[in-house]
């Protein structure tokens, strides 16, 4: 079995950005988001913000990247249009964003996913927000029911209600109408991570 590694990018023009590409337009393909791309500039543009701006964590395989989490700071300017949604929501969030982590891009590739590779990318970019002192996360997914909800909800994230967005079509080019936003601890959540990896563990040697 190939060891998994997980690396933060610090350099923009890092090679990896094709896998980057790769993983995040096979991804966000299937359901249920269906999203198309006719070029894979946004996609490099969105890789560049975060490198510069945020975090990138990429998952790597036998030297290949075949997951990707990236953050920001919700309130700076990577995305203008989920900081302009906030701070419109401000007033009713139910959470501190100014001592949150955003997770802003989340995918792992289909060739590799129920591995448990998703959870260790979340846990790396938790541990990353802790170290600079954030306690709160935040996150935005498709579709209520989406295996991404399914695994923020396991870590104790919440539904942030007022922060529902029905929209006719968000990305421009994607069949998902709904995004939700959820929020969660950090530090409960990295509890529920090393609990579920101890279990994996503990499954995997019986
Ligand atoms: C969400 C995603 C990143 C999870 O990656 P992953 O490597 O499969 O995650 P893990 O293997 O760590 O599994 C995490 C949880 O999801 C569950 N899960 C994984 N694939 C699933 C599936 N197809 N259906 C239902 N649940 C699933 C696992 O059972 C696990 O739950 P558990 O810990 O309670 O057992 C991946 O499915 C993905 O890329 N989805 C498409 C993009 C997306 O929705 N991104 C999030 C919004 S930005």
């Amino acid at each position: 079995m190939p060891e998994l590694q997980i690396i933060q990018v610090s350099d923009p023009e890092d090679d990896r950005q094709h896998d980057f590409v790769e993983v995040y337009k096979e991804a966000f393909a299937r359901a249920p988001y269906f999203e198309v791309y006719e070029s894979d500039q946004e996609i490099l543009e969105i890789w560049h913000d975060h490198v510069v701006y945020g975090t990138v964590f990429l998952a790597v395989l036998d030297g290949q990247a075949v997951g990707l989490i990236t953050t920001h700071d919700p309130l700076d300017n990577v995305d203008p249009e989920i900081r302009d949604h906030f701070l419109e929501m401000i007033s009713e969030c139910p959470f501190d964003p100014s001592f949150a982590v955003f997770i802003s891009e989340h995918a792992v590739h289909s060739k590799a996913e129920g591995r448990g590779i998703g959870t260790r990318l979340l846990e790396q970019a938790l541990l990353w927000a802790k170290n600079q002192g954030l306690g709160l996360f935040a996150m935005c997914t498709a579709h209520q029911g989406s295996n991404s909800e399914h695994l923020y909800r396991s870590v104790g994230a919440e539904e942030a209600v007022e922060l529902v967005q029905y929209v006719e079509n968000p990305a421009g080019n994607s069949q998902s109408k709904q995004r939700i936003y959820l929020w969660g601890v950090i530090d409960t959540a990295l509890q529920v991570i090393k609990r579920k990896q101890e279990r994996r563990a503990g499954s995997s040697t019986t």
